[in-house]
């Protein structure tokens, strides 16, 4: 009986071995082609395009009511995080949402080529011809002009009418990010720097720290200590891409000269994803990576440290971090803090691909991760210095499940540095565990900078830390860094020396941050006041008496961090 229906239909549509004709419904569309970015000309229709497709999640509602039990110190449930299994069957689609997107992708006989763990992504590849009729989109080559990448992009598709509800989005197709990037390297020569001797029995912070920050300089000013941790499962990821490799012989110099009371076999691993690399060869070590692993492994005495490099295989970097979360969800025993350097002005998204890679960081983060994301080094202006007349939010800082780490530089007192980004979202709304912090700060700003914000939308960095003149090894060189890259590691690590004494007493791990941080945590930072992050022809926000959308909650003192966790 179906059978024969569906031969009517196909009869009755005329173009057997076409699709049938379903009522398609517009998706998704970008109503103009960004700034940097002009149409080169209609993509070959034979070129193969590496799609994915996310279905809608089962119960994100049901998730984030267990991320904030889990990880609010005042609930019943604080520390009971969840399982692979559990946070699996929350993001796991309906069945019917299955059923339907199943069935609409045999219709069209394509494979599928990679399912995620919880099922809620699928890949499939198919020409730029079969794509186009897929979904009604026109895709085109597209030139990021600064970089001369290009990119296959479409500015509209659609999707059967009677998938909505059930499919969420396909990417790549109307995303624009432009090209992630890392911080400037300035060769700083050695003989200027004197290693400050470690004193684990002095408060004092080095003369020396006014201009160069060392890891003896962290551990003074914030209290870390240098004690090695002793628990192997306590584990801390940092994430790579862009071809940015981390070299051992450059952590190597850097061990030696910084801490070499570690053991000299001191390093970390590596994992590949997406065909990515690591290769040694001094000359492709790269400035991000090569501050990650030094600013982590340097400071997280003894921590397991992983480097995950993405590569290029998808060409595109919203894929990249798709994979990392995706790879880390699919493990049962995932890394308990996830450090990464590098994120997207939130308007190169959509809002729903920001929903969706959000809602991800709110499954790792139930799962007792906690995620740590630099704000970005543009001030209010974004990821990077830009022309702007409202201020530019960046992503992932603005996901509410994930905590944003600003940059602060001088010793005493640590003051905001200007790049530091800050903002509110304007794709996410203030989630309540920060309402009473921002609302301090935003009764007191009056009317500065109104209409150039989003005053109810997520505020952001939750945190800060020193991101100024720190010292790394490069290339075979000591040299200088900036930016909110310095202190995302830094920050992280820190916090993966807390759950390794956590984990040695038995306890669990401090998972997502953020309910922590703005409740019994917020008395283990120190308030940064002064100094601002200029941008849009404007001051920026500037740092004052409590929370602030340029150093956060302010900077960690890892001894009261210790009395906040019961330690
Ligand atoms: C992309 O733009 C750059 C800069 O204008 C130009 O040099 C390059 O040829 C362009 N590439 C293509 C494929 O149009
Ligand atoms: C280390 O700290 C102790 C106690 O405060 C002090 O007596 C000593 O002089 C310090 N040593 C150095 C090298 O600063």
């Amino acid at each position: 009986m179906l059978a024969s229906t569906l031969l009517l239909a196909c009869l009755a549509a005329a173009v057997c071995g076409k699709p049938m004709a379903r009522s398609m419904q517009v998706h998704e569309t970008k109503e103009t082609v960004p700034t940097d970015f002009e149409l080169v000309g209609p993509a070959p229709p034979d070129t193969v395009l590496n799609l994915r497709l996310a279905l809608v999640r089962g119960d994100l509602v049901g998730l984030e009511k267990m991320l904030m039990d889990v990880s609010t110190p005042s609930s019943p449930l604080y520390g009971q995080h969840l399982t692979k299994e559990e946070a699996d069957a929350f993001m796991a689609p309906k069945p019917e949402s299955v059923d339907a997107v199943n069935a609409w992708l045999k219709e069209n006989d394509i494979t599928v080529t990679k399912t995620s763990s919880a099922g809620d992504w699928l890949s499939f590849s198919i020409p730029v011809s079969k794509a186009s009729d897929l979904l009604d989109a026109q895709f085109s080559v597209f030139n990021h002009t600064d970089s001369g990448k290009t990119v296959i992009r479409t500015l509209a598709y659609s999707i059967p009418s009677d998938l909505q509800g059930h499919l969420e989005l396909i990417h790549p197709t109307v995303i624009f990010t432009r090209p992630l990037t890392g911080p400037a390297f300035k060769i700083a020569p050695r003989k200027s720097i004197q290693t400050p001797a470690v004193n684990r029995t002095s408060d004092a912070v080095p003369a020396s720290c006014e201009s160069e920050i060392t890891p003896a300089c962290l551990q003074a000013l914030y209290g870390i200590p240098s004690t090695p941790a002793s628990v192997p499962s306590n584990q801390l990821a940092v994430s790579g891409f862009i071809e940015q490799f981390a070299n051992q012989q450059d952590l190597k110099s850097f061990l030696s000269e910084f801490r070499p009371d570690l053991p000299s076999s001191t390093t970390f691993s590596t994992q590949l994803l997406d065909g990515g690399e690591n290769p040694q060869v001094i000359s492709e070590a790269g400035i991000e990576a090569d501050l990650d692993t030094q600013y982590t492994v340097g400071i997280a005495s003894g921590v397991p440290t992983t480097f995950i490099s993405v590569g290029e295989e998808n060409q595109d970097d919203v894929d990249g971090f798709l994979d990392i979360i995706e790879f880390l969800l699919s493990l049962t025993n995932q890394p308990q803090v996830l450090t990464t350097s590098y994120g997207f002005n939130e308007p190169d998204l959509t809002s729903t691909m920001a929903n969706n890679v959000c809602s991800a960081y709110m499954a790792l983060g139930a799962r007792g991760t906690s995620i740590l994301f630099s704000s970005g080094d543009g001030g209010v202006s974004g990821s990077q210095s830009q022309r702007c007349t409202t201020f530019i939010p960046t992503f992932p800082s603005g996901c509410p499940f994930v905590t944003s780490v600003g940059a602060t530089t001088n010793i005493a007192p640590e003051v905001a540095a200007s790049f530091s980004s800050g903002g509110f979202s304007n794709i996410f709304a203030q989630p309540s565990y920060q309402a009473s912090a921002v609302s301090t700060f935003l009764n007191a700003l009056g009317s500065t900078n109104a209409g150039k914000f989003n005053p109810s939308g997520r505020a952001f960095p939750d945190i800060s830390a020193q991101g100024e003149n720190v010292v790394i090894a490069f290339q075979g060189e000591f040299g200088l860094v900036a930016g909110t890259s310095c202190s995302t590691p830094i920050s992280a690590s820190i916090i993966s020396l807390i759950n390794d004494e956590l984990a040695s007493q038995g306890k669990k791990p401090l998972g997502f941050l953020n309910p922590f941080l703005y409740s019994t945590g917020a008395s283990a930072f120190t308030d940064v006041t002064s100094g601002n992050n200029p941008g849009c022809n404007t001051n920026g926000f500037s740092a004052r008496v409590g929370w602030d959308p340029v150093t956060g909650l302010g900077t960690p003192n890892f001894a009261a961090l210790r009395t906040a966790v019961g330690l």
